[in-house]
């Protein structure tokens, strides 16, 4: 949904961005690439530049490599950042790059899908362009909720996918709208009615805001979660016998952490390691899947050296006890994949599969005539 909401925002404004002024679009990318990669193939002079972040980077190193970029090409119109990235799940300085975008007259669109409940959000002092939120991440509403907010001088730039029926044109205004406008606003209206579309999670927002009120508030979940994921995360890493990504003056965890796994990644040396590591990578979630454990394994190229971490989220239903747990299934996990040799895994399956099709070309013996 928060991938929704990003894919309104950007292709929206950047067909009206390239087709008004027929500009050479510029923008830095933290994720939801492949929307990005899409306007590239199919906008002419669309063009992006990423940032790469190599983990654990400071907020001071990501603020001024922005500054640095943004000084040295005017043609940047947009920065696109996460407040929370993904996979490693870090805080980002989303407000200190929002504020260099204002400086900079660039615009500014957050990816805050990892957000609203999870941070503190106040978008009047930030003040992104646009920003999307999930509610469903940290806020307790079923999957599929998201939260759009666009400042209100650049709404006119935005419509929603598909169309919606409180659409009002500039060249038809009369044609007649099945909706009312709401209270809201036209822009609001636009987005209220655009198909048929399950509307249980909306419907939901109120009692889950109440449950976050029934829990004494956003801050003192915060509080609770940002704790558990602090000692957790430290208690899993001594378990697992590794360590938290951390980086001097940097606050990292917010409600997320991640600690490194015990676990080396197949050699990249060699001729199958893909295959390799897409087999580690499905024995390590089939076995976390058995055992109902859900932390996020994920790799990570860390100073040029590609490493397996570990996300874990702290929650109001989760305690110290739950990452302890998780934390001991995962070195038996990675204590049984270290011992395997996927080079091998990987020469049995292909030697398997060609075993296969000649069993089969003997059951058939026209079958190497017929292609
Ligand atoms: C940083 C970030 N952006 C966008 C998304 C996409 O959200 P959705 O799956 O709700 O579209 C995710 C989902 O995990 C995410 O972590």
């Amino acid at each position: 949904m928060g991938g929704r909401g990003f894919g309104v925002m950007l292709l929206d404004h950047l067909w009206y961005v390239v087709e008004k002024f027929d500009l050479e679009f510029t923008l830095f990318v933290g994720a939801c690439e492949k929307t990005i990669q899409y306007l590239c193939d199919t906008v002419s002079g669309f063009q992006i530049k990423k940032i790469e972040l190599d983990y654990p980077v400071s907020d001071d190193e990501i603020v001024s490599r922005t500054e640095v970029a943004l000084q040295s090409d005017s043609r940047i119109k947009l920065v696109l950042m996460d407040a929370i990235t993904s996979l490693p799940g870090v805080h980002f300085p989303w407000e200190q790059v929002c504020e260099l975008c204002r400086q900079h007259n660039v615009y500014s669109l957050v990816d805050a899908a990892h957000a609203v409940t999870q941070i503190p959000v106040d978008v009047s002092k930030t003040q992104p362009d646009f920003f999307v939120s999930n509610l469903h991440k940290w806020s307790y509403v079923p999957r599929g909720c998201a939260l759009l907010y666009v400042r209100r001088h650049l709404q006119r730039l935005l419509h929603c996918i598909p169309i919606g029926h409180g659409y009002v044109s500039a060249s038809h205004p009369f044609v007649p709208s099945p909706v009312q406008t709401s209270p809201e606003g036209q822009w609001v209206t636009e987005h209220e009615w655009a198909g048929t579309i399950d509307w249980s999670g909306y419907l939901s927002v109120d009692t889950a805001f109440e449950f976050i009120a029934n829990c004494g508030g956003g801050e003192k979940i915060r509080e609770y979660c940002h704790g558990l994921a602090v000692q957790g995360g430290d208690r899993a890493a001594e378990i697992l016998g590794t360590e938290v990504l951390k980086c001097p003056g940097s606050e990292y965890t917010a409600n997320m952490v991640n600690v490194r796994l015990p676990l080396d990644v197949p050699s990249e040396r060699s001729g199958t390691h893909l295959e390799e590591l897409a087999a580690q990578r499905e024995m390590l979630f089939d076995s976390l899947f058995e055992r109902d454990c859900f932390p996020y394994p994920f790799v990570m190229t860390r100073r040029g050296k590609r490493e397996w971490w570990c996300r874990f989220s702290a929650q109001v239903y989760v305690d110290l006890g739950d990452f302890e747990i998780a934390a001991k299934m995962l070195k038996e996990i990675c204590e049984t994949l270290q011992g395997i040799d996927f080079s091998m895994v990987i020469k049995k399956q292909n030697d398997q599969k060609v075993a296969e099709e000649m069993e089969n070309m003997a059951l058939d013996p026209e079958a190497s005539y017929k292609n």
